[in-house]
């Protein structure tokens, strides 16, 4: 099968007679690990799909010597990161090692070298998204961050596609799967916070600096991402007022029930469209029941877009872990494999298991549904 894009600037081939993608890693974590096992894991079906194969190929650690849940070549595995942004047959970059500074020159120099990148790291989003989108513009390849935001739930794309004819007085919603999950817990089972806390870091939910998860910043670093794609404005961070989970008891917890409402750690993102003042914040709120965002628990984060057209839809999902995010990052890797190989929309839905399924029999068919 032949794809054809543009030349590249640092390609060894012409790319126009690739039979595969091939992908680097970098960071090879929770994040890295679940994206290299679903696109290995999927790679049939991936390719039915795409009509080119997607191959994992290199990754990046710190420590070689880690032990890892997913199994790989040894000689797959470098702490040479920008080996990985440097190789010429390397086409897409997932930057899944989480930081700033390094993050962001990997990412600049992937750009520089031809390549598109696919990023989970809200932070970097939120430090250095003017001057990413900006570069990644000027070298014409694709930047995607889909798993920057919710983890398995696909708010970017229907923010910027599915509700495109909208404009959005009001976003809000959990947008920290391990503040909501310690929060759940804490109230479900009266445990305390560092308990809860632990069982979340054995997850893989919290970040390598966890303050940014309990002070409420890393939901801060969404929302700054999410107000960007409702407004198109890069809201200062400093300007935002944010509070975290870390003062909240059992107690507060079984106060708010009683007043039938849940304590969540929640975002909000408004704007006045009489002056187009944006306003935006996180910080613990009494949510009352009816609302969807208080029954949404555990590692599930929740977004309520209100859009001056399609009115109040919610999204939730999983917003932390392996699998949910890594369903984000390859759904990014495909969407730019369909751009760069110019793949036009199927004439058809083209399914991943085609001709594979049948209707159930009336006798198979149980549920839990009460009539
Ligand atoms: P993680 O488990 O800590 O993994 C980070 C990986 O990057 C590790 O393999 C680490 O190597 C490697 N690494 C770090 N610095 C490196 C460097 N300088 N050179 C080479 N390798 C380096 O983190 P994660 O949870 O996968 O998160 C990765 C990114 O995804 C972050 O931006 C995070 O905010 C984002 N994210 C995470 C989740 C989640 O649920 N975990 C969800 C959405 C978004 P070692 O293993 O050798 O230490
Ligand atoms: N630490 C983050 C969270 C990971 O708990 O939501 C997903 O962005």
């Amino acid at each position: 099968m032949r794809v054809s894009r543009t030349q590249e600037p640092f390609s060894d081939t012409d790319v126009s007679t690739k039979d595969e993608i091939r992908i680097g890693i970098l960071g090879f974590g929770t994040v890295g690990q679940g994206t290299w096992k679903h696109l290995s894991e999927n790679a049939e079906s991936l390719e039915r799909i795409l009509g080119v194969r997607l191959e994992p190929v290199r990754a990046s650690v710190r420590d070689l010597s880690k032990e890892r849940g997913v199994a790989i070549p040894a000689d797959r595995l470098t702490t040479d990161s920008q080996s990985i942004v440097d190789d010429p047959s390397i086409d897409v970059v997932c930057e899944l090692i989480g930081g700033v500074d390094e993050a962001r020159e990997l990412t600049m120099r992937a750009f520089a070298n031809g390549k598109h990148v696919v990023t989970a790291n809200k932070a970097l989003i939120c430090e250095h998204g003017e001057e990413l989108f900006e570069a990644a513009e000027k070298a014409d390849v694709r930047y995607a961050f889909e798993a920057s935001v919710a983890g398995g739930i696909p708010i970017i794309k229907v923010l910027r596609e599915s509700l495109v004819a909208n404009e959005f007085p009001l976003i809000y919603g959990i947008l920290n799967g391990t503040s909501n999950y310690i929060l759940t817990r804490m109230e479900r089972e009266g445990l305390d916070f560092e308990a809860v806390l632990a069982d979340a870091r054995e997850l893989g939910y919290v970040e390598a600096d966890e303050s940014l998860d309990l002070d409420g910043i890393d939901a801060a670093h969404k929302a700054v991402i999410l107000a960007y794609l409702a407004h198109g404005m890069w809201f200062p961070i400093e300007d935002m007022s944010i509070e975290g989970i870390r003062r909240i008891s059992p107690e507060d917890l079984q106060a708010a029930r009683e007043l039938d409402c849940k304590i969540k750690l929640i975002a909000v993102i408004r704007r006045n469209f009489e002056n187009n003042h944006v306003s935006a914040g996180v910080y613990p709120a009494l949510v009352p029941m009816r609302e969807v965002i208080a029954r949404t628990n555990g590692v599930y984060n929740g977004v309520s877009v209100t859009g001056t057209v399609a009115g109040t839809t919610v999204l939730t999902g999983r917003g932390a872990g392996q699998d949910p995010t890594a369903s984000s990052v390859v759904g990014d890797v495909v969407d730019i494999v369909k751009s760069i190989t110019g793949a036009a929309p199927p004439p058809k839905l083209l399914h991943v298991t085609p001709n594979e399924c049948a209707p159930a029999a009336a006798r198979e068919v149980t549920g839990s549904f009460y009539l």
